[in-house]
């Protein structure tokens, strides 16, 4: 099914315009808790090659950060206060209740890469580029096969914008728990005011719905391309449990990074932590490493796809 009919021409700009400003005041974010962590020798803070990621960071980075967090500010008060227990589950229903495109998980990524590139010339990089570069940086570490597939498919749930999506804010951004209180550690917590569960008797609550330390598996996390995809990879491939915590939680930035929400989680969510936390450094800082030549690299991937979904066609 060719989704060119149902796209209007800037669709796909305007959502990586404001994906490409969320990621660079992600990558900022990240960059400046390193700094402040630095006194801490880690191994996991530093890249393959033994460099801080900080040594990436200049007046350029601050530049770019400045200019994207007003869109971004007002993506984030749109996003905060349309994100409500509602429109959360109503958009739950409307994923379970049809199948939106039957693909191959390479057909998807192609086209998902046409539409954006398509529609925005000033794009520095294809989704496919990121896709493969998260991938290939996953694999030159020796990390497993897994991993290295959850590289590349991380951010396909992005095509959801495609099929149903009302605007930006249900597709991108960060990521945070719904049906109980919002914290501080998100970014633009003060947007929240707007969101009518923020004075909802129960969601507005620390815990809310939920039960201390209860686990992340039964939070509900704010609609969008990780949680869209989880659930594609959860009902259609092998693939393990970190792998899939990978991919839902790769934008819990308030989690994984701010260090928030620490209540709702079980023992088993810490694995987790780890494993995210592990994930996002490839994620963030993989760009622009290195193009990469795509028939070159086809067969390999075509491969491990098919390793961990052992369906052809993918119901998205
Ligand atoms: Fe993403
Ligand atoms: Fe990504």
């Amino acid at each position: 099914m060719g989704l060119g009919k149902i796209i209007h021409s800037d669709k796909g700009h305007l959502l990586e315009l404001i994906d490409e400003d969320v990621q660079s005041v992600n990558v900022i974010k990240t960059k400046l808790r390193e700094q402040s962590k630095e006194a801490v020798p880690s191994k996991k803070r530093k890249k393959n090659d033994g460099k801080s990621v900080l040594d990436g960071m200049n007046e350029e980075d601050f530049r770019q950060y400045n200019q994207a967090k007003d869109r971004v500010r007002e993506f984030y008060k749109e996003q905060h206060e349309k994100q409500t227990m509602a429109y959360n589950l109503q958009a739950r229903i409307n994923f379970k209740t049809k199948v939106r495109a039957r693909m191959t998980v390479w057909d998807a990524l192609c086209e998902l890469s046409k539409l954006i590139d398509e529609s925005d010339p000033d794009t520095e990089l294809s989704q496919i580029d990121h896709a493969l570069q998260t991938a290939e940086a996953i694999r030159s570490d020796g990390k497993p096969r897994w991993m290295q597939l959850v590289g590349l498919i991380h951010d396909l749930g992005k095509i959801l914008y495609f099929f149903e999506s009302e605007g930006q804010w249900d597709v991108v951004g960060d990521t945070f728990p719904i049906g109980c209180g919002f914290v501080k550690e998100n970014i633009f917590p003060e947007f929240f005011q707007g969101n009518p569960d923020n004075s909802h008797p129960i969601y507005s609550t620390k815990l809310g719905i939920y039960e201390e330390n209860s686990g992340l598996k039964s939070v509900m996390i704010s609609w969008g391309h990780d949680e869209y995809m989880y659930y594609v990879a959860k009902n259609q491939s092998t693939l393990n449990e970190q792998a899939l915590a990978m991919i839902r939680y790769h934008s819990f930035y308030p989690w994984h990074r701010e260090g928030a929400y620490r209540y709702l989680m079980s023992e088993n969510d810490y694995k987790m932590l780890e494993a995210v936390q592990d994930f996002n450094q490839y994620d963030l800082y993989s760009k622009g490493l290195q193009r990469y030549d795509l028939e070159k690299l086809k067969p390999y991937y075509l491969e491990l796809i098919e390793e961990f979904f052992p369906q052809k066609l993918i119901e998205f």
